[in-house]
């Protein structure tokens, strides 16, 4: 994960909107979206979010949670990658949650990348995959509970790519994940950061 403003993560940041587009190239699709302030990585794809699409293959999957999806570049280059698939994407930031509904709304995935705060998400909703850039930055334990919350709705035979920095933890969050049940392993590792994959049962 990049540098930001340190806020990124609040849930209704204070600073003006100002939307700045982005276009960013993942899986051979170009998406055209729109970033904005207060949001993670504005103006720009974030390099570990690249790391992420570089280093795995376009996934098959139908139903995905992209989980912290601030503007909301993992959840349509899923949506994109699989026609028909179903998409999830959360962020307690309302502005990314805004965004990433304007973001599905003009790429016309809005019938298949369903976007809200966490809170909102039924309680039985269950995934094939998650895919995430999390919020390292929130803090170990915020992060370990975050996961721990989200984890056990990956449905048997599915997984979770993760992308993390290995300065911000990757390895220790591998084998915290191991630790933990959920069988985890690297599949890359470039630019600094490490692609996790984890396994559910
Ligand atoms: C590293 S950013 C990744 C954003 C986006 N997926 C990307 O790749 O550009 C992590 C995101 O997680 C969000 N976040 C922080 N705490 C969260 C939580 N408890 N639940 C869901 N999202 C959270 C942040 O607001 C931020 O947008």
């Amino acid at each position: 994960m990049s540098p930001v403003g340190e806020h990124y993560f609040s849930a209704d940041p204070s600073v003006p909107f100002r939307r700045q587009p982005v276009t960013a190239r993942v899986w051979g699709h170009e998406l055209r979206l729109v970033s904005g302030s207060g949001v993670f990585a504005q103006g720009r794809l974030d390099v570990g979010t690249a790391v992420l699409f570089r280093e795995t293959e376009p996934p098959t999957a139908r139903s995905y949670l992209d989980l912290g999806c601030g503007y909301g570049v993992i959840a349509l280059a899923l949506a994109t990658a699989v026609p028909g698939s179903v998409v999830r994407a959360v962020d307690v930031n309302e502005r990314a949650v805004r965004l990433a509904g304007e973001n599905a709304a003009s790429l016309r995935l809005g019938d298949r990348v369903r976007v809200s705060t966490p809170g909102e998400v039924p309680a039985d909703e269950t995934y094939e995959e998650i895919w995430s850039n999390p919020p390292v930055r929130i803090g170990k334990p915020a992060l370990h509970d975050l996961l721990l919350t989200w984890l056990p709705r990956v449905r048997p035979g599915g997984r979770a790519v993760l992308v993390v920095g290995r300065n911000l933890g990757a390895d220790s969050l591998q084998r915290w994940l191991d630790e933990q049940g959920h069988p985890t392993v690297r599949l890359a590792s470039a630019k600094g950061f490490r692609v996790l994959e984890v396994r559910a049962g």
